[in-house]
């Protein structure tokens, strides 16, 4: 496992987002004072998760389909999509935002 430095808090918003290039690419999102990372690709088609739509309770609406997806679990939550999308652990550390992933990756 690996930190992934982003970017600070004050370069992402409360109620944006941000692709991260990685292998996968990353959807990082500040919702509500938390920081979420998951799959940027939607689990249904070629969408960018990190384009999609902020709503409530830490959901996100993908832009093609219009499939939602909770950015706490990954899971589907309404159709078209059914697959979850990975989650990634997010740390705050001195107001920098970090993803951990895999080194295998
Ligand atoms: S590509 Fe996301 S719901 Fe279809």
């Amino acid at each position: 496992m690996s930190q992934l430095f982003v970017c600070t808090v004050e370069e992402l918003p409360d109620g944006e987002a941000r692709k991260v290039e990685y292998t996968p690419d990353i959807a990082l999102f500040h919702y509500d004072g938390e920081f979420f990372a998951v799959d940027d690709r939607c689990s249904h088609g070629n969408a960018s998760i990190s384009e999609g739509y902020l709503e409530d309770n830490a959901t996100v609406e993908c832009p093609l389909h219009t499939a939602s997806f909770c950015l706490r679990t990954g899971k589907a939550l309404c159709l078209p999509a059914t697959d979850p999308l990975k989650t990634y652990p997010v740390v705050v550390k001195d107001g920098n935002i970090y993803i951990t992933v895999s080194e295998e990756q």
